[in-house]
């Protein structure tokens, strides 16, 4: 019996690119994907992205329940979640870097017009938009951990006037940023929104967030930047809003449904860019370090940095 068994689960990624990785790493680790492999009940780690409800539950030994990504939402829809083990997400740097980047670049791409400019190349045109300073652009966060006030230091160093909204107080704010919390701040939050970038964890407090009620208490013309799940988003008042021009553009990264269907109707939008779930990747050396870290610590009878909370939903 190997020192450490570990167990990859998903049912829509295929995740053996982490085998070599993890036995690399430490040779004393065995890799085994899907719940169903030989000696899967007895492993002690479940490495998981998107797992078939009920799978975790088979696994009676296990001590570390491992997110590869940011979000735990897609474990903790499980209803027979194991509650004998820990589960933690990933805290990757490099995640949150490319999460700015992508962020950046969407506020950039609606605030500057680019989509007006790329229309213009393809018909040869030299023809100049408003230029607006970003100082005079309102950037709200929906979600200020530490993904949401990394992306806003990296609005605000390009001059963006950056403010965060979170469940509960922000521990540490960037100096020059605004923060509110709680539903009691949230329409102040939202009418300051020139663009809203929606960062939240799903929970079943944020479910649905992005609706009818938070896209009008939105300025006129504001913009929406989605990267957090696709279940924040009602569609159907997204379009509206967009159709009625409450809204003027949704560039949405995440979906309800993934991949999104062919004949959705966001693909065709004159309004909406449509990425595929591309907006940030965690380290794959990231993942192995910090599941084997996060399972010495579980060993010696310590909750890791990294650990989630369950009842809160992350
Ligand atoms: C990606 O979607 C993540 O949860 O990090």
């Amino acid at each position: 019996m190997p020192a450490t068994r570990i167990v990859l689960l998903s049912r829509n990624l295929d995740m053996s690119f982490l085998s070599p990785e993890f036995v690399a790493a430490d040779p004393e680790v065995e890799v085994l994907v899907g719940v169903d492999a030989p000696g899967a009940t007895d492993a002690d780690v479940a490495v998981c992205w998107n797992p078939l409800p009920g799978d975790l539950s088979r696994l009676p030994r296990l001590r570390l329940i491992q997110s590869i990504a940011a979000g735990v939402d897609h474990i903790l829809a499980d209803p027979g979640l194991p509650t004998h083990a820990t589960v933690c997400r990933v805290i990757d740097p490099g995640m949150a870097a490319g999460m700015s980047a992508y962020v950046l670049w969407a506020v950039i791409h609606q605030q500057r017009h680019f989509d007006r400019y790329l229309v213009s190349a393809a018909q040869r045109e030299w023809r100049e938009q408003p230029i607006r300073s970003p100082r005079n652009h309102r950037v709200g966060i929906a979600g200020f951990g530490w993904l949401g006030s990394g992306c806003a230091r990296a609005l605000q160093a390009v001059g963006y006037d950056v403010r965060g909204w979170s469940r509960t107080a922000a521990r540490t704010v960037p100096p020059g940023i605004a923060t509110f919390h709680g539903q009691a701040q949230r329409e102040a939050f939202l009418a300051g929104c020139d663009t809203l970038v929606c960062m939240l964890p799903l929970t079943d407090d944020t479910r649905g967030f992005i609706g009818t009620p938070v896209l009008q208490a939105l300025p006129q013309g504001a913009h929406l930047v989605h990267v957090g799940r696709g279940g924040h988003l009602v569609e159907a008042d997204l379009l509206a809003a967009l159709d009625s021009g409450r809204l003027a553009s949704a560039t949405l990264d995440t979906f309800a449904e993934e991949p999104l269907p062919r004949a959705h109707p966001f693909w065709t939008h004159p309004k909406i860019i449509v990425t595929p779930h591309i907006a940030s990747r965690t380290d794959r050396s990231q993942i192995v370090r910090q599941t084997l870290d996060n399972l010495a610590t579980v060993r010696q009878g310590r909750v890791p940095s990294a650990a989630i909370d369950p009842n809160r939903g992350y």
